[in-house]
């Protein structure tokens, strides 16, 4: 943990070490694996992780696309999560960053643990502009998360973006 730092202090002193953890590995799952550690273990946040934009299994919603857990730091978490449902779901049909300042202010809120108080998700696009994930923190706290968390965390996404858009 980077204590004694203001939050803009973590974080400047974060992104160089995100970034020179990737460099030279093209292995998109062991990237996104360290980022995850690297957010969780540097500040304060209760749950860390990704979910894809990957095919639906299911076969009543057969073609579409759903939400599926990835490289996560914290309690388990709930596996899936359907198009502009809770705010991953909206996160992905809005292509916008959304901060929460208290999740049950949030209709449709998905509520994986119920320590979670509030919490930040932020779309990853491909070279297309197509949303290929979503980068989730939670809080143990009301307003975990503020404008300086989605200014650096929006960078944190484009590394992640460079990461999968990356051949395997
Ligand atoms: N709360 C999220 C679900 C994911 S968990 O927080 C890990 C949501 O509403 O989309």
């Amino acid at each position: 943990m980077l204590s004694g730092l203001t939050k803009k202090e973590k974080y400047e002193s974060l992104i160089p070490q995100i970034k020179a953890l990737v460099e030279g590995e093209s292995d998109a799952i062991a990237n996104l694996s360290n980022i995850i550690a690297a957010l969780k273990f540097s500040m304060d946040y209760f749950w860390v992780g990704i979910y894809f934009v990957k095919q639906t299994l299911s076969p009543i919603v057969n073609g579409k696309k759903e939400l599926v857990l990835g490289p996560f730091q914290g309690p388990v978490a709930c596996t899936r999560i359907a198009y502009s449902k809770g705010v991953c779901g909206k996160s992905w049909e809005l292509k916008q960053t959304i901060i929460v300042a208290d999740v049950e202010q949030f209709p449709g809120h998905i509520a994986c643990s119920t320590l979670t108080k509030s919490e930040i998700v932020l779309p990853v696009f491909n070279k297309t502009s197509e949303v290929v994930l979503v980068l989730d923190l939670d809080s143990e706290h009301l307003a975990g998360f503020d404008e300086t968390d989605k200014i650096y965390l929006e960078k944190v996404a484009k590394i992640i973006g460079d990461c999968v858009n990356l051949p395997m």
